[in-house]
């Protein structure tokens, strides 16, 4: 097929707004697949995903359409992850895309991710095509979300539709044909190939989804990465049909495909990556990176499984998501463990819920934390991922100062909660950017506020204060000097290291009263009474007793009632069984664990 008649588009939506069903719908109206195919067929194939209801993993497919006067064209839908913490991967996507379906529900309006991801399509002059979603609800507003569509994008020839019914659907192909060009590429330049997805197949080791930006890729022919400087054969190129992978010989300018290039590990396949001609090696796309943790936490073993058992688990999991960071880390209290970065909050979740799910290997991880940049007295400059290193450079009193990164937040929500979003904003220590009225009952606010208020409790504050109707996405937005301290929590005057966290300086008593008492409340009590406390360096802000039992509870048992007895002393196994967690000669139950470092 030309390249004249080749389409690479994507979709781009809040989560839920209908995305994964429109691209089902899509694969059947070119005949790939049958109604009801949606299980075997999903383009979200992570379990993960599946019980989430969202996408997290870039996968795409190449579907054969053919128009009114019979000629075949291939469109490529680049299936992009809707969710921030991959917005480095959504921009990569985009970059393969001349086109997008902006799709929004018509039952919610426009939200959060909406927004965010139409200007990343946006700043990559990506054709926008409006569609509005969910139109066979009796509850839909078409004309309403139609209006804040176009407050917001200007756009203002949506076409309504029902991803569900395939009612409007017919319009769609004519719509994408008709506004997105057909990619750019020259077949006669030198080759260029743009790498914006990968993954670990069990089978066949790292697969990589490319772009041939110019040029020809050739089966058999060697190539370089700008990222590596690397030199793979390819030895395989496969175009992603809906019933399975085609083999190819080769690829032409602006086609996409799945190729092997017999790499051993994923952090080879960089997403964003070049690749070109040894002989005529090409420069990386502009605005390739790494992409950089935000989230830092530590990960240990939950009971029963050993720190092997873990270090295991990930070492294979590292096969397929090369962007978690992964150093040695060990806690007195929780022994062997592992500190891990994370693109985002999501991202931690989903990496926690892949090892249990796929893996078998349950994990508890310690507060998360921002990285903070630290300028020491010797000049010299320092990440700090952890509280640990935070309260030990204010020991040694070795900072001179602190920086914290900042995001920028938008946040969409019905006019109503307006009042109550701002103070949220502005207790989390955030600076108004912007503040507009998509429609009467509709507002957009845009805050910058540090990157940790966002990895507490902001999430679920937002949620209530709204009572569920406000969405929100944020991205990256520099930095601030950080006015935060390390908050300890001490049990009988010795050092729980493990639940130390960073806090905002202000809000140090609070925190440090709302651990002790979950603590508290959470404890097995013993003979002896029990002291908890919160502590900012040598000052104690919080304090709690876990009284002692009583010695005649037990000296009552043996008054011959036996079954009472029975009962205490399996009470008590159990007791031990789960507090497995020792400081000094207290026990602490591995769910008072889980509950202090419970995010708020
Ligand atoms: P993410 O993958 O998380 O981004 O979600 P998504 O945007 O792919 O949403 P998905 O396609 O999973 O749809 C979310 C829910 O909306 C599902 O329960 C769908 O059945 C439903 N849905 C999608 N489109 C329509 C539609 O046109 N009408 C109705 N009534 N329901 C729809």
């Amino acid at each position: 097929i030309p390249t004249e008649r080749v389409r690479n588009f994507c979709i781009i939506s809040h989560v839920d707004h209908g995305k994964s069903t429109l691209a089902d719908r899509m694969l059947e109206m070119t005949g790939a697949a049958r109604p009801g195919e949606r299980e075997a067929q999903s383009l979200d194939s992570l379990a993960v995903e599946r019980s989430r209801g969202i996408t997290i993993k870039a996968q795409t497919v190449s579907l054969l359409h053919e128009d009114e006067e019979g000629e075949r064209w291939l469109l490529n839908l680049i299936d992009t992850p809707g969710h921030v913490d991959f917005s480095y991967e959504v921009s990569r996507s985009l970059a393969a895309c001349q086109g997008a379906l902006l799709l929004v529900d018509s039952t919610k309006g426009v939200q959060a991710q909406t927004v965010a991801n139409f200007w990343l399509a946006f700043e990559q002059s990506i054709e926008i095509v409006p569609v509005i979603n969910k139109v066979d609800l009796p509850h839909a507003n078409v004309e309403g979300t139609r209006a804040q569509m176009r407050a917001v994008f200007d756009e203002k020839d949506a076409l309504p539709i029902s991803a569900k019914t395939g009612q409007g659907c017919g319009a769609l192909f004519p719509a994408l044909l008709r506004s997105v060009p057909p990619p750019p590429g020259r077949r006669d330049a030198p080759l260029r190939l743009l790498l914006f997805d990968s993954w670990y197949d069990d089978y066949r080791g790292v697969l990589c989804l490319v772009q041939v930006l110019d040029g020809t890729l050739a089966l058999g022919s060697q190539i370089v990465s700008a990222a590596s400087a690397k030199t793979y054969a390819v030895q395989q190129i496969e175009l992603m049909r809906p019933a399975g992978p085609v083999p190819l010989p080769a690829l032409a300018a602006g086609q996409v495909a799945c190729v092997a290039l017999g790499m051993k590990h994923i952090q080879e396949a960089s997403v964003g990556d070049t690749f070109s001609d040894p002989a005529a090696p090409q420069p990386a796309l502009p605005g390739f990176q790494k992409p950089q943790p935000m989230v830092f936490a530590g990960m240990y073993p939950l009971e029963g499984e050993g720190f092997d058992a873990l270090q295991h688990a990930m070492s294979r999991f590292l096969l397929k998501d090369g962007s978690v960071t992964v150093e040695p880390e060990s806690s007195p209290t929780l022994g062997q463990g592992l500190r891990c970065g994370f693109l985002g909050l999501l991202h931690l979740e989903v990496v926690q819920q892949r090892l249990q799910q796929e893996h078998d290997m349950e994990v508890l991880l310690t507060s998360p934390t921002v990285p903070l940049r630290a300028t020491l007295k010797d000049g010299s400059q320092l990440e700090v991922r952890s509280p640990e290193a935070l309260a030990q450079l204010k020991l040694e009193d070795a900072l001179v100062s602190l920086n914290e990164p900042l995001v920028k937040v938008t946040i969409l929500s019905p006019s109503e909660y307006v009042g109550g979003l701002i103070t949220l904003c502005e207790e989390s220590g955030g600076q108004l950017l912007s503040q507009s009225f998509l429609s009467a009952e509709h507002a957009m606010l845009q805050y910058s506020l540090p990157l940790a208020e966002i990895a507490t409790e902001f999430h679920d504050r937002l949620k209530t204060l709204s009572s569920g109707y406000a969405s929100f996405d944020y991205e990256p937005h520099g930095e601030q000097p950080a006015d935060v301290v390390p908050l300890g929590l001490h049990v009988n005057k010795r050092p729980v290291g493990a639940l130390t966290r960073i806090v905002r300086s202000s809000k140090a008593t609070d925190f440090g009263r709302a651990m002790v008492q979950t603590l508290k409340e959470e404890m097995d009590r013993t003979v002896h009474d029990i002291v908890i406390q919160a502590t900012v360096g040598s000052r104690v802000v919080a304090r709690e007793t876990v009284r002692a039992v009583r010695k005649n509870v037990l000296a009552k048992c043996y008054g011959g009632d036996i079954s009472r007895k029975k009962k205490l002393l399996e009470k008590q196994k159990a007791g031990k069984k789960r507090a497995s967690l020792h400081v000094g000669d207290v026990a602490i139950p591995h769910e008072a664990f889980v509950k202090v470092l419970a995010p708020s």
